[in-house]
């Protein structure tokens, strides 16, 4: 079992559980595949300097399949009954929904199942948990209102890693797709800061076979977006999020970002257990490691390192909401 901070018992004030929900059953639900093919970090321009302190060298992957037909259409089905409590996201995603696993069991346990983190992990090839924060699991996605508006503008994520999965049929639409820069994150600041976007001609769009596919992803250091649609239809996707079990990385979080977006009942309970955990490991390891005639200096070091995300957190959650960080369309 790999869980860094195990999904509540309790659901947040004013959340209740959808009824008559079929109960994940991984034998039905899921069909768990590899993808053909992967790019590292490095193979979107990123310096081994870049590259040390992140949860892994990995940087996207072809689509590979999830959910098996069954799973697909209760996926599908889910998100739809969900979507009544869409909301907007900042000034990025007009149309999500988050908090769902506190709603629907179904995609709870889809997000925290262990065959799939298993299957990211191999992805990954990184010890890894689902996310220690609910609010980043089963993260939906839908069509804006305006045809023209990008369903989601280029990005990097708040989160280390995750996979975007389709969950609308993918065939059945026009424009919509998945999008992502050849290129680092510094990249496409310098380009935005000029006025531009990522090249067509250094922006891949891969083609997903089907709802239930999805692609991995390095969220925190790969640049992408969901690109606007060109013919009006119904697209959904779904984002499941994890973290690194080894917390001597870089946390890649930036959970300030998500105050005004997330439900406060919801996210600073999580994001307290976020860093609590995250410190609790680093100060571990000091217990157990930390070696006689050291320096001061040396130790003190050591100290803060461990209680850097600590208060970190303490910092931004004092410091309240900011605009959360985008490249345009
Ligand atoms: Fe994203």
């Amino acid at each position: 079992m790999s869980i860094a901070v195990p999904f509540p018992e309790e659901l947040p004030e004013g959340y209740q559980w959808l009824s008559d929900e079929p109960p994940f059953d991984p034998e039905r639900h899921l069909s768990l595949e590899s993808p053909s093919q992967t790019l590292s970090l490095e193979d979107l321009g990123y310096s081994p300097e870049e590259i040390q302190d992140k949860a892994t060298a990995f940087g996207v992957s072809e689509p590979f399949r999830i959910l098996s037909k069954e799973g697909s259409e209760v996926m599908l089905e889910t998100a739809r009954r969900l979507r009544t409590y869409s909301r907007r996201a900042g000034n990025r995603i007009e149309n999500t929904v988050r908090g769902g696993c506190y709603r629907s069991r179904w995609l709870r346990d889809l997000c925290i199942s262990q065959d799939v983190n298993d299957l990211m992990a191999s992805i990954y090839q990184a010890e890894i948990s689902p996310h220690t924060m609910p609010v980043h699991l089963g993260h939906l996605n839908y069509q804006p209102s305006k045809l023209e508006e990008a369903v989601d503008k280029w990005h990097h994520d708040t989160i280390p890693l995750d996979y975007v999965m389709m969950v609308s049929d993918p065939a059945t639409l026009s424009g919509g797709g998945f999008e992502y820069f050849v290129g680092t994150k510094m990249e496409a600041e310098e380009l935005s800061k000029q006025g531009k976007t990522p090249p067509r001609d250094r922006v891949k769009a891969p083609k997903f076979p089907g709802p239930g596919y999805a692609v991995a992803l390095h969220g925190n250091m790969v640049v992408h977006r969901g690109a606007p649609l060109t013919k009006p239809g119904e697209r959904i996707t779904m984002v499941n999020a994890y973290v690194s079990m080894d917390c001597l990385v870089d946390d890649q979080s930036r959970s300030r970002d998500l105050i005004g977006i997330d439900d406060p009942a919801a996210l600073y309970a999580e994001w307290a257990k976020h860093a609590s955990w995250r410190t609790q490991n680093r100060l571990q390891q000091i217990i157990d490691s930390m070696a006689f005639d050291q320096e001061p200096d040396q130790v003190l070091d050591q100290l803060e390192f461990a209680a850097n995300d600590l208060l970190k957190t303490i910092n931004d959650m004092k410091a309240g909401p900011r605009e959360a960080q985008h490249y345009e369309q």
